[in-house]
């Protein structure tokens, strides 16, 4: 299992974006998360597709894992694809049509995530498991950074892992909200395998080293792994 940081930038500072998030993935940050709130399914309002391709036009390479935290992500998809995202992740609570929007996601040549809110079991995914890139795991309830990583999460981790063996399926798991150099070691122990971290990367001191240091606590924690 390869541990890989993806720095959330939505605690980057935005007047800088370009600049800070280079730094992150510097750092050793290997995707770049983005997260679009549209003030309706989330009480917050962040991006969309003109940032992302923004992005996309100074970082040509990088991965950019754009987080719906939308209404109606449907309408939203071919435009985030156009813009450059490389994969998009929908809210389990969001769609009616789940299996519809992970293949139009797949059919616009990005790789398609599911995502589960603090309060949703991971049995309400099953039937797409075998469908989709990644299943991202809130472990705060979405809409802001720097909040208190909710524990419940690392039982629906290490549920999600159990499942995947159980099926031969071999998405990947994510994790997002309250991810630190505190709670890190405890995830990756779960089974998380690509860790968002906004409030601990960006939000005080130097990007780059905090970034490193991060990834430095996770792949320790992987060797100390039971
Ligand atoms: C919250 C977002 C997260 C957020 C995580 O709704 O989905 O990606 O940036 O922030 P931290 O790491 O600060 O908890
Ligand atoms: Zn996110």
């Amino acid at each position: 299992m390869t541990i890989e940081l993806a720095p959330s930038i939505l605690s980057a500072n935005f007047a800088r974006l370009g600049e800070e998030a280079k730094a992150a993935l510097d750092g050793g940050g290997t995707v770049l998360h983005v997260d679009v709130m549209d003030g309706h399914f989330v009480p917050n309002i962040t991006v969309g597709p003109l940032v992302v391709a923004a992005l996309r036009k100074t970082l040509p390479n990088a991965i950019l894992d754009c987080h719906l935290m939308i209404e109606h992500p449907d309408e939203f998809i071919p435009a985030l694809a156009e813009a450059g995202a490389s994969w998009i992740s929908v809210h389990q609570e969001a769609c009616i049509h789940l299996h519809r929007t992970l293949q139009l996601i797949e059919s616009h040549g990005c790789k398609s995530g599911v995502v589960l809110n603090p309060a949703t079991p991971v049995h309400m995914v099953d039937e797409v498991l075998d469908l989709v890139h990644h299943v991202l795991v809130m472990s705060v309830n979405p809409g802001f950074g720097a909040q208190k990583f909710i524990s419940g999460a690392l039982r629906k981790i290490k549920t999600l892992v159990e499942v995947r063996e159980a099926l031969g399926l071999s998405f990947r798991i994510e994790v997002d909200g309250g991810v630190a150099l505190d709670t890190v070691g405890d995830v990756v122990r779960a089974g998380a395998e690509l860790l968002v971290a906004g409030n601990a990367v960006f939000a005080k001191g130097n990007i780059r080293e905090n970034a490193k240091k991060l990834l430095e606590a996770a792949r320790s924690a992987t060797l100390t792994r039971a």
